[in-house]
């Protein structure tokens, strides 16, 4: 069997990681093997630079967060993900490339160009089979990032910056809009279910 390579993208508080869990568990019932990860993370190399890259104490240019991330990347891709997807396994990871785009390329200012040649070169040009896009206003996902401490006294900056973000995510579905399926992520959790599951359900 044919692995399946997909990854869950969107700001904080989105709903990926529940969604991530459904997925697995729609898989896991059509009998198919499922590894379910993260990024920056996935092997102890990588958890170790997802500290380093998500410190606030250790102030880093963007370049060098970039090479933090591809580096974990790179571990991530060569110990777990090509070798899930070699045994036939369903890999579902929440961020990949993609945040890299926008996080460190439309917010952080670096080229989208060099950072598009730069994860080809970390995952030897590995690229997900389908992502899903957690769309939705920077609003309405506030009680939820609230819920989690990530929302501060600083909303309103907190607000336009998420505002970036998503525009950021809807320009690269605009330029892949066959890789990249947008979700309507405010919608209730069973109706965000359902959508991944038609789309899925198309690709398969
Ligand atoms: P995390 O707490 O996992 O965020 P979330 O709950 O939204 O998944 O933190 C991951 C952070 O790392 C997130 O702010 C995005 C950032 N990131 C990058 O800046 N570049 C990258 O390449 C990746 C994978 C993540």
């Amino acid at each position: 069997m044919k692995g399946i390579f997909i990854t869950l993208e969107g700001p904080d508080g989105s709903g990926k990681t529940t969604q991530a869990r459904h997925l697995a568990e729609y898989f896991q019932k059509h009998g198919r093997k499922v590894v379910t990860t993260r990024e920056p993370g996935g092997t102890s190399l990588a958890e170790t630079l997802r500290d380093l890259a998500l410190d606030p104490h250790l102030p880093v240019s963007k370049i060098t967060e970039s090479l933090l991330h591809l580096a974990a990347r790179a571990d991530h891709v060569e110990k777990v993900i090509r070798p899930a997807l070699a045994a036939g396994r369903v890999v579902i990871c929440d961020r990949f490339s993609d945040s890299m785009l926008v996080y460190q390329g439309v917010i952080g200012g670096l080229s989208l160009d060099v950072l598009r040649r730069l994860n080809a070169f970390a995952t030897e040009k590995l690229e997900p089979d389908l992502t899903f896009l957690f769309d939705g206003s920077p609003e309405a996902f506030l009680p939820r990032r609230r819920a989690r401490g990530v929302s501060d006294k600083f909303e309103a900056a907190g607000l336009a910056f998420q505002q970036r973000i998503r525009e950021g995510y809807l320009l690269l579905a605009g330029q892949e809009p066959e890789r990249i399926a947008v979700l309507d992520a405010t919608a209730s959790e069973a109706e965000v279910t359902r959508a991944i599951v038609k789309k899925v359900e198309k690709f398969v």
